[in-house]
C-alpha cells in the first residue's frame, strides 16, 4: 500500500471508529489504539500536504487560527414551528390536519424538541460540504469549520450506504448537561461569566472564532429533518431511519402514531422521562409523516401547517417563604433574594430565588410564611412565579417591603432615572462595593493577580489590611503569612504577583479602575485616544463624546469618576507605586495617523501576523476595523482563502483589495 492508499484507508477506518464511539456508543477499539491511528494519519498528512482533505478525521481537533463567518442564503428557508401549550391546542392542530387532508388517513410522527440551536448540513457525494446556522431563517452563518469538530456529525458517509448524491439534513446542535456543567465549573474557577443554560453555551461555542475552542467543548447533534430531491421514502420517519444507517445521530425517541390519545401518551411519557436525557429538551414536535401530505397542507408565512411544537411546562414546586434578604453588588445595586424551605426542583435542591428588583417584588405581594410557587425555566437561578393563594389565611405574615437603607453600611438608597434597581450611593464606604472593586481590579483580564480570590480579599479586608486596591501594593509578606511554610510560600507568591502587575499595560489598568461603563473595549479606545490617565482626567464631556463609540453615558461616568477627590487620591497612590498610567513608549512610538479615516475589513488567512495583530495595527495607525464590507469600506486586507461571497461583494462595490505585504508597507 502506498502512502496515498494508506491515508485513505486510515481516514475510512477512523470515520467508522468515530461513528461507533460517538453515535452508537459502542467502540470496537480502545482510545489508545484510536489515538495511534489518528497520529499516524496526522503524520502522513504532514508529509503529503497535496492530499489535504477538510473532512479528514484529523480536522476534528480544530485550529486556533481566527476565522470569520460568511453568510449563506438557505436553499430552502428555515422555518420555525407554531407553539402549543396544552391538550386543547394539540387537539386543534390534529383537527386542522384532518380537515386539511379531507378525510384521508394520516400518521403523525412524534419527536422530542431539542433545546439547542438549529443547523443545516449539506452533503454532496457523501461529503459534508457546508453547515449553516438558522440565522434569520432566510440566511445564516457558514460555520462549517466549527461543525467539522463535532464528533457525532459524519464528515464522510460510508461508501456502501444508499445516500442520495445531494441532500440537506437539519437538526439541533446541543451541549450535553455534563459538558455544560464542566464548562461552567471551569469558568467559575477562572472568574469568567457563566453560561445561563446549555443552549446559550452551545450557541456561544458554535459562533467561536477558533475551531479549537469548539473542539474542546464537546458539542453533540441530533438530526431531525431530511430534505432533497431524491429522498429514499415518502415517510419522514422512514427517511430519518435511513439517515441513521448513513451514520447520522437520529433520536431513538421517535414514534409514528395515528390517534390523539397516542399523542397524549407520548407527551405524558416524555414530560417526565426527559429528565433522564443527557441533553436539554423543551417540548415535543408533532409532524405529519407523509411528505406528500406535508406538501398538500403547505405552510403559512412563518411555519408549516403540517407540524407543531408542544412546549413542556417549566417544572414548578410549592414551598414556604421564610425571609427576604438584600444583596449589595460591586456597583452598589441592591437585589432582593427570597429564602425558602428547601425543595427539589428539576434535579437540584432549591433554597433561594432571586426577586430581581423592587418592582418585581412588589408585584408578587409577598408575605413572610406564604406558600410560593417556584419555577426553574431556561435559567439556572430559580424564580418565584406567584403566591399560592389557596393557602392564604387571615393571620398571614407581614408583607415584605423593600428596604430604604443599605443592609451593609446603612446609607440611604437611591434610584437613578430609567433604572429598575435601587443603589447604595456610599461607593467609598460600603464593604461589598469596596471588596467587589478590588475583586474586579485583580481579575484575570484586568491586573491578573490570580492568587487573590474573593475569600482572600474578604480576609484581608476583614483584618484591616486593605481598604482599596491601591493598598494591595503596600502589603508585605509578614502581614500575609501566619505560621507554617505553606503560608509563607503562598504569601510570597501573592506579593510577587502584585509586584508583577506593575507591568500591566495602561489600557488594562484603566479597565481595572472599575469606572462604570468602562469595559475592556472602551478602556482600550480611551487609552489610545488620550494616551495617559492625566489627559483622560482633564478631558471634557465634549472631548470624550467626540471619540468614536463613546456615548453620553460613558462620557458622563468618566467625568464623574475623575471629579471625585477619593479617586484622584487613588490615582496618585497608584502612580507612586509605579503602575502604568500612560501608553508605553513602544505603543506611543508605534502610533501614527497613516490610516486615519480608513475603514478596513480583514478577511482570509495570513502568513506574517495573526488577525488580532492586524486589528491592533489598524487601530494603532488610526484606522477602523469593521466586520462586513459596505460602500464605506476603504479597502479589504486580504490573506489567502478569502471567501467567494466576500470577493463578489467587494467587486460589486468596487472596494479594493490589499495584500498582507502591501498593507505592511503602508504602515511601516
Ligand atoms: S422540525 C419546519 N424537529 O425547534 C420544521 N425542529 O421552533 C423544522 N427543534 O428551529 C423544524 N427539535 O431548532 C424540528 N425534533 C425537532 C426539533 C426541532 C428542536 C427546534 C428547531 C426549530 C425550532 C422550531
Amino acid at each position: 500500500m502506498d502512502d496515498q492508499e494508506y491515508i485513505l484507508k486510515l481516514r475510512h477506518d477512523l470515520h467508522q471508529h468515530n461513528y461507533n464511539y460517538y453515535v452508537l456508543n459502542n467502540p470496537t477499539i480502545s482510545d489508545q489504539e484510536f489515538d495511534i491511528l489518528l497520529r499516524q494519519l496526522a503524520d502522513l498528512e504532514t508529509l503529503h500536504p497535496e492530499l489535504y482533505d477538510p473532512n479528514s478525521p484529523t480536522q476534528r481537533v480544530g485550529s486556533d487560527l481566527s476565522q470569520e463567518f460568511e453568510t449563506f442564503i438557505h436553499v430552502r428557508p428555515m422555518l420555525s414551528l407554531g407553539n402549543t401549550y396544552n391538550k386543547e391546542e394539540v387537539a386543534d392542530f390534529y383537527e386542522r390536519v384532518r380537515e386539511g387532508l379531507a378525510g384521508e388517513d394520516f400518521e403523525i410522527c412524534c419527536e422530542l424538541k431539542f433545546d439547542g440551536l438549529s443547523i443545516a448540513l449539506h452533503y454532496e457525494d457523501g461529503k459534508l460540504v457546508r453547515a449553516v446556522t438558522r440565522g434569520d431563517g432566510v440566511q445564516g452563518d457558514d460555520v462549517t469549520a466549527n461543525v467539522r469538530t463535532i464528533r457525532t456529525i459524519p464528515l464522510q458517509l460510508p461508501a456502501d450506504a444508499d445516500w442520495p448524491a445531494s441532500f440537506e439534513i437539519r437538526g439541533e446542535i446541543l451541549m450535553p448537561w455534563s459538558s455544560f456543567e464542566m464548562l461552567n465549573h471551569e469558568r467559575e474557577a477562572r472568574e469568567e461569566p457563566l453560561f445561563a443554560n446549555p443552549r446559550n453555551a452551545a450557541s456561544g461555542t458554535l459562533k467561536s472564532k477558533q475551531t479549537s475552542v469548539v473542539a474542546e467543548r464537546r458539542l453533540d447533534a441530533y438530526l431531525y429533518y431530511l430534505l432533497g430531491d431524491q429522498l429514499p421514502a415518502d415517510g419522514h420517519y422512514e427517511n430519518l431511519q435511513a439517515a441513521r444507517r448513513w451514520g447520522f445521530k437520529v433520536s431513538e425517541a421517535m414514534r409514528k402514531v395515528r390517534t390523539l390519545d397516542q399523542i397524549y401518551d407520548f407527551i405524558a411519557y416524555w414530560d417526565n422521562e426527559r429528565r433522564r436525557l443527557p441533553v436539554a429538551t423543551d417540548g415535543i414536535v408533532l409532524k405529519v409523516n407523509s411528505l406528500r401530505q406535508q406538501r398538500a397542507l403547505g405552510m403559512t408565512a412563518k411555519s408549516p401547517r403540517w407540524a407543531i411544537a408542544y412546549k413542556f411546562q417549566a417544572e414548578q414546586q410549592s414551598t414556604i417563604l421564610r425571609e427576604v434578604t438584600f444583596q449589595v453588588g460591586r456597583t452598589g445595586a441592591v437585589t432582593p433574594v427570597a429564602n425558602m424551605d428547601p425543595v427539589q426542583l428539576s434535579g437540584t435542591m432549591v433554597r433561594r430565588a432571586t426577586l430581581h428588583n423592587a418592582d418585581f417584588m412588589a408585584q408578587l405581594d409577598l408575605h413572610i410564611g406564604d406558600h410560593v410557587l417556584v419555577e426553574k425555566g431556561g435559567e439556572i437561578i430559580p424564580k418565584i412565579v406567584s403566591v399560592d393563594e389557596a393557602f392564604i389565611t387571615p393571620d398571614r405574615g407581614p408583607r415584605v417591603e423593600f428596604i430604604r437603607h443599605c443592609p451593609e453600611c446603612g446609607a440611604e438608597l437611591v434610584r437613578y432615572e430609567g433604572e429598575a434597581a435601587w443603589y447604595c450611593p456610599n461607593e467609598s464606604g460600603c464593604p461589598p462595593q469596596i471588596k467587589g472593586r478590588i475583586e474586579h481590579f485583580v481579575s484575570r483580564r484586568a491586573m491578573n493577580i490570580d492568587t487573590l480570590g474573593p475569600e482572600t480579599i474578604d480576609d484581608f479586608y476583614a483584618r484591616g489590611l486593605i481598604h482599596d486596591y491601591a493598598d494591595l501594593y503596600t502589603l508585605t509578606v509578614d502581614q500575609l503569612s501566619g505560621f507554617g511554610d505553606t503560608r509563607i510560600r503562598s504569601a510570597r507568591k501573592t506579593i510577587q504577583a502584585i509586584a508583577d502587575s506593575r507591568k500591566v499595560p495602561f489600557e488594562r489598568v484603566l479597565f481595572a479602575l472599575g469606572i462604570r461603563f468602562v469595559g475592556e473595549t472602551v478602556a482600550k479606545t480611551l487609552a489610545r485616544r488620550f494616551r495617559s490617565v492625566d489627559a483622560l482626567a482633564h478631558a471634557t464631556l465634549d472631548e470624550l463624546m467626540q471619540v468614536n463609540t463613546i456615548g453620553a453615558a460613558i462620557a458622563e461616568s468618566v467625568v464623574r469618576w475623575f471629579r471625585d477627590a477619593d479617586n484622584a487620591w487613588l490615582i496618585e497612590r497608584l502612580r507612586a507605586q509605579g503602575l502604568q498610567l500612560q501608553l508605553s513608549e513602544e505603543m506611543l512610538a508605534a502610533q501614527s495617523d497613516r490610516l486615519a479615516g480608513k475603514t478596513i475589513v480583514i478577511s482570509g488567512v495570513f502568513v506574517h501576523h495573526s488577525r488580532d495583530e492586524y486589528k491592533a495595527l489598524i487601530e494603532q495607525h488610526g484606522g477602523k476595523n469593521t466586520g462586513s464590507i459596505s460602500a464605506k469600506t476603504s479597502f479589504i486586507l486580504a490573506g489567502d482563502n478569502m471567501g467567494p461571497a466576500k470577493l463578489d461583494k467587494a467587486k460589486k462595490l468596487g472596494v479594493s483589495i490589499v495584500t498582507e505585504e502591501e498593507f505592511l508597507k503602508m504602515v511601516e
